[in-house]
């Protein structure tokens, strides 16, 4: 990894995190990560369908080599999620062959399955993983009640976010409880995760905080909506994070080449730092940021939907600082 750059993490006003794998903590790849980050989200590591495959059959091992390493580094972790639609093991949903509908029998049987769940995996890391995102992607604004319609909702209307909250809290009262979802920078969705943020904070659900996920795109310029929307919760005196940005440098254009071009590369550099200059301003209101992932070789974006060229975070395939990271760390040495 290159010496002589700045740590990243000594050059922003709050924690920084990146989204790891068990990959994310050997060799190089576990240098680049503890010089430059203060926290960890495991990617996939913590989700239904890794911790508990089969009911009341839970699996830990990634879980636990990655809480063991953040806690082993100093680093702080954020557990990533405990109840979403999907990365859920179908049997959740179901009674043998049967899906669970509305009535209060399947709705008990569904909540107390995700108190086992929340108790277990929660339990498991108490005082070791500080923040949990404890619901994910509820809200759908296209809805007239801007709730998405999973299984989760169908079955139990409201009561999985409540159940999923009060469990976090009592399991471990120390962790600081997220309702995360993505585009809440968009007007609309903004409004639909507000309203329900609202809504539930009225009620003493205890959400600590909001996060907003930061999926964007250099052709999207976001950072003037990012503000209006940290500028909007902050008025309901809920903390805030950016739990998952990554800048998709996917278009058209780029479709057409073999390797991004160089000013592709610089113009992501300058929307990192747009961004991140929204952040620094904002920083009262945000208790970490985190990027989803460590470096351009393991990313979400590059697979989705199908393989493609998409470098979306602040390090290369090799490991190189890319114009995404001066944008961050240092905008005066942006090309
Ligand atoms: O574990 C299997 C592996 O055994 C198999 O060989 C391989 C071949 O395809 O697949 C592996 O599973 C993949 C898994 O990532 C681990 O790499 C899944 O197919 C793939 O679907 C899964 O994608 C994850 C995605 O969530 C699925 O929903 C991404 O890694 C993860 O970064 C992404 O993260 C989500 C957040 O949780 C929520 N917000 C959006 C974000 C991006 O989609």
């Amino acid at each position: 990894i290159e010496s002589g750059i700045p740590a990243v993490k000594d050059k922003v006003p709050f924690d920084i995190g990146a989204a790891v794998a068990r990959a994310q903590t050997l060799g190089e790849h576990g240098e680049l990560l503890t010089k430059h980050f203060d926290s960890v989200t495991p990617g996939n590591a913590l989700k239904w369908d890794a911790t508990e495959p089969r009911e009341g059959e839970f699996t830990f091992a990634e879980g636990d080599h990655l809480v063991d390493y953040a806690t082993g580094h100093g680093l702080k972790f954020r557990g990533h999620t405990l109840a979403w639609h999907s990365q859920t093991p179908a049997w959740v949903f179901k009674d043998g062959d049967r899906d669970l509908t509305a009535t209060p029998a399947d709705k008990a049987l569904l909540l107390s399955r995700l108190e086992n769940h929340v108790r277990a995996v929660v339990g498991r890391y108490k005082g070791r993983i500080q923040t949990w995102d404890v619901v994910n992607e509820v809200v759908d604004e296209n809805q007239p009640d801007g709730m998405r319609r999973s299984p989760w909702f169908v079955v139990t209307g409201y009561d999985f976010i409540r159940t999923a909250f009060r469990v976090a809290r009592e399991t471990d009262p120390a962790a600081k409880l997220v309702l995360n979802d993505y585009n809440s920078e968009l007007p609309r969705k903004r409004k639909a995760v507000f309203d329900l943020v609202k809504k539930l904070r009225a009620e003493g659900v205890p959400v600590d905080a909001v996060g907003h996920q930061l999926h964007v795109n250099i052709e999207q310029a976001p950072a003037a909506e990012i503000e209006k929307t940290i500028e909007l919760f902050a008025g309901l005196g809920v903390d805030q994070q950016v739990t998952e940005l990554d800048v998709s440098v996917y278009t058209d254009f780029v479709s057409s080449y073999t390797t991004v071009p160089a000013g592709v590369l610089a113009l992501q550099g300058y929307r990192c730092k747009e961004i991140f200059d929204v952040l620094r301003r904002q920083a009262s209101h945000l208790s970490s940021v985190t990027v989803w992932g460590l470096a351009d070789d393991a990313t979400w974006l590059s697979s989705f939907p199908i393989t493609r060229l998409n470098p979306p975070l602040l390090f290369d395939d090799e490991l190189q600082a890319k114009p995404a990271y001066w944008g961050i760390a240092d905008p005066a040495r942006l090309p």
